[in-house]
């Protein structure tokens, strides 16, 4: 597409119609029609999600879908299960559903099957995850692995995190994890602080392997553990590496034996489903993380062959596009009721911020329509304690998806009915609001007179605020796998309507680059400054406190 998308017919239905629903509440939608919620929810993979609580009807959903059509999304969903350049400015195909390809049918990449590839990566995971995990795998000093470290940032870090926190029911009892990003030594710090040398295992994961972090973080590790056991050879039995590149693993001093390869195809953030994967792999085991993959393939099947309007990623993006671009929406929140989701906020804030912030289209027209929005979120329970006062009766329009599941991975008895509760109501209450009316019929009963009447003001809720509920019955890997994949495509859908490429990230280059340009004015090799004068009187500043 090389108009923008704002330039046709439906998007000037779709202005006009945001304005004719600008006012109406939801609570009169729900009153017009007893059905809305029959009419606005769908099932699959199973996953029910129940979207009735959004500012639409159903010529918003028309409208919506029109212009999926207008920006050939079904094309674009199959030129990117087709392995075609979809990732244009990099010039690479974008696969990550060849890694879970549980059909195993051919995906060529420049006429050549992936396939072969995936499934070998897959095979030397296992391997080596059996190794670990049976003790047979030994350190320098011949004792087993009790302790994996996985030092990588970005989707080499997230990803994995939010899996392996996600099922720890299923974590080998002999194995602990950690996951080192920052900088700060004190991340590094901190966790060797709680690992013994002889038992730990480090795995260095990094697409590029250029990443400043992941590079200094790796060297700091290697020196402890040298200094620790005394030998440079004991780098071999406790140093894996994960990348796309061979040469610079190998120069870092790690054995290429022990390294496990994934493809340029694999975009960093949604790379969990490659070796990346690997600390979660050994820590809830192979299957397990097959498990995942599978649940992954689940969603990308129907996403592939569902009709738009009953397609859970193409109804979730399109409800997106329509707050940020349409409705003013500048954030989105995500609420999992389901505190084994507790990283899942922080992971979709990478996925979805990397591949929507941007400001061109793929061929480089400005945008004069909203991207993606702001991402944040938390474990919903907490959040009602700490911020949900401002999605209450704050000034902002915040959509968000409530993420809930039947049945927790620890049952203990009332607490799930609790859980339960707190995400309905706290649902309920987004969207009706109380209004004057109702808030002094409740209020009359406690208070009186001026009391009343001052207090009514504050205890009034505007409600409409928008929120989808996502249903499954319990956090197994296979349906985190569906779950995670659900929203890697919704950003996808996003991004073909905006026109935008999801999968580059120009954005991140700058700063990397000047951080490289300040680091010897820090260290005192080069000092000259020419910033801007702020940064150069915090040089100075700085240099003045060493
Ligand atoms: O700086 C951003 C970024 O490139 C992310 O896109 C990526 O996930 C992260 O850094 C880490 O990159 P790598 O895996 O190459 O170390």
């Amino acid at each position: 597409m090389n108009t923008l998308i704002s330039h046709g017919a439906t998007w000037a239905a779709l202005k006009q119609h945001q304005q004719a629903l600008a006012q109406v509440q939801m609570r009169d939608l729900f009153a017009q029609d007893r059905q809305r919620f029959e009419h606005f929810s769908v099932e699959a993979c199973g996953l029910f999600l129940d979207y009735s609580k959004n500012r639409v009807t159903q010529e918003t959903l028309d409208l919506l879908m029109q212009m999926a059509a207008e920006a050939n999304l079904k094309d674009w969903i199959a030129r990117m299960f087709r392995g075609e350049k979809i990732n244009n400015t990099e010039q690479r195909a974008v696969l990550h559903v060849a890694l879970r390809n549980r059909s195993n049918r051919p995906i060529l990449v420049d006429g050549k099957d992936v396939m072969p590839e995936v499934n070998a990566v897959l095979a030397k995971m296992r391997q080596f995850c059996d190794s670990v995990r049976s003790g047979q795998w030994r350190g320098w000093t011949g004792k087993s692995i009790e302790s994996v470290v996985n030092i990588g940032i970005g989707g080499s870090d997230l990803g994995p995190a939010m899996v392996t926190r996600a099922l720890r029911r299923y974590h080998h009892p002999r194995l602990k994890s950690f996951f080192v990003s920052n900088l700060d030594s004190v991340h590094l710090g901190d966790t060797l602080a709680q690992v013994n040398p002889e038992t730990t295992l480090f795995i260095i994961a990094s697409k590029t392997f250029t990443t400043q972090e992941t590079l200094l973080n790796a060297q700091s590790a290697r020196q402890w553990l040298v200094s620790q056991l005394g030998d440079e050879k004991a780098v071999a039995k406790h140093f894996v590496a994960v990348s796309t590149a061979t040469d610079k693993v190998s120069a870092f001093g790690i054995d290429t034996t022990n390294m496990f390869e994934f493809w340029d195809w694999v975009g960093g953030r949604y790379s969990l489903w490659s070796a990346i994967g690997l600390p979660c792999a050994v820590i809830i085991g192979m299957n397990n993380f097959e498990e995942m993959l599978a649940g992954a393939h689940d969603l990308d099947k129907h996403f592939e062959t569902a009709p738009f309007d009953q397609n859970l990623p193409v109804l979730m993006g399109l409800l997106q596009v329509w707050y940020s671009s349409f409705m003013g929406a500048s954030s989105y929140a995500f609420l999992p009721y389901d505190y084994t989701l507790k990283l899942f906020p922080p992971y979709l804030q990478q996925l979805m911020m990397e591949s929507l912030g941007k400001r061109v289209t793929r061929d480089g027209l400005n945008i004069d329509y909203a991207t993606g929005p702001v991402i944040w979120g938390s474990p919903g329970d907490n959040g009602q304690h700490a911020f949900y006062q401002l999605l209450h009766q704050g000034t902002q329009l915040i959509p968000a998806d409530v993420i809930i599941a039947l049945e927790s991975q620890y049952p203990l008895p009332r607490h799930q009915e609790a859980v339960l509760s707190n995400a309905l109501a706290q649902c309920h209450v987004l969207m009706k609001g109380r209004t004057v009316a109702e808030t002094q019929v409740e209020l009359a009963k406690k208070l009186q007179g001026e009391e009343l009447r001052q207090r009514i003001p504050h205890s009034v809720f505007p409600g409409n605020q928008p929120t989808n509920m996502l249903v499954y019955q319990k956090l197994t890997p296979r349906m985190l796998g569906t779950l995670t994949a659900l929203y890697e495509q919704s950003v996808f859908v996003q991004s073909v309507i905006w026109g935008i490429n999801a999968f580059d990230q120009w954005g991140v280059e700058l700063g990397k680059q000047v951080a490289n340009s300040l680091l010897p004015e820090l260290t005192g090799e080069n000092v000259g400054g020419g910033y801007d004068g702020s940064t150069d009187g915090l040089l100075k500043y700085i240099r003045g406190k060493k």
